[in-house]
């Protein structure tokens, strides 16, 4: 699309050399790597494939995330954490040095606030809960679940907001987030436009505006790696990489 249109205005994007996400980075906080329990990797051999891509970028650390959905991927934390010892096992036998940890990306649906309060939520780092959002419309009880998971000690950290398009047109969405200190996660992949135009616009926007704490790869398959290496050579990657703005890091 942006090709598209740089040919119509003559707009050429600046692209600049491939830089090592990883190294930057260090940990990454969303994945779909767990083998047959939700859309990401289908088996072991292709976590295998997906996980030497991550190790290759300079990644030392990946916390994994599979979705939890009522209606679709009903894993428990137990499911979760017995998949993750799965994959433990295997790359160390691969011989893949990264360090592997898991929590969930929750869905906000009907079975998410019965399990804040049953404290049957998967964290990473200081606490942090990684949740989204139906990508329909939002959901009514948006701001009483966050204010249950804070209530509770949990860190809400909305994933992918520049994905959901009902808040588009309603930035101010995005700054009620942040006063409620809901920390948000970026797909890198965002901004190669992959998802749309219109998530590539609102994500470099996010950025401009200081509001993203972490950046994740979202990565379910091959794909997903290929992008992330087009998306390391946009120059708002670079200078929010070298500005050490994000809270990555602080997960080694
Ligand atoms: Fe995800």
């Amino acid at each position: 699309m942006f090709g598209k249109l740089a040919k119509i205005f003559g707009v050429k994007e600046k692209l600049l050399e491939p830089l090592a996400l990883g190294e930057y980075l260090k940990v990454d906080i969303h994945s779909h790597f767990i083998p047959g329990i939700d859309d990401g990797s289908p088996d072991m051999e292709t976590t295998l494939e997906l996980l030497r891509g991550i190790e290759s970028m300079g990644y030392k650390k990946v916390i994994t995330t599979p979705h939890v959905m009522s209606d679709y991927y009903r894993n428990s934390s137990d499911t979760i954490k017995k998949g993750r010892d799965d994959v433990r096992e295997a790359i160390a036998k691969a011989g893949i040095k990264l360090e592997i940890d898991c929590a969930a990306e929750y869905n906000l649906d009907s079975e998410f606030q019965p399990k804040i309060k049953a404290k049957d939520l998967l964290t990473f780092g200081d606490n942090y809960v990684l949740f989204e959002l139906p990508f329909i419309s939002e959901p009514p009880n948006l701001s009483e679940a966050i204010f249950e998971m804070q209530l509770a000690g949990y860190k809400p950290v909305l994933a992918h907001p520049e994905r959901y398009a009902f808040w588009h047109m309603d930035f101010e969405k995005y700054q009620t987030m942040v006063d409620k200190s809901v920390l948000m996660q970026l797909n890198i992949n965002s901004l190669t436009g992959h998802y749309s135009p219109q998530v590539k616009k609102i994500a470099q926007k996010l950025i401009a505006n200081n509001m993203i704490s972490f950046f994740g790869s979202d990565c379910h398959h091959a794909g997903h790696i290929n992008l992330m290496h087009q998306a390391s050579r946009q120059e708002v990657v670079h200078q929010i990489l070298k500005d050490n703005k994000l809270m990555n890091q602080s997960l080694l």
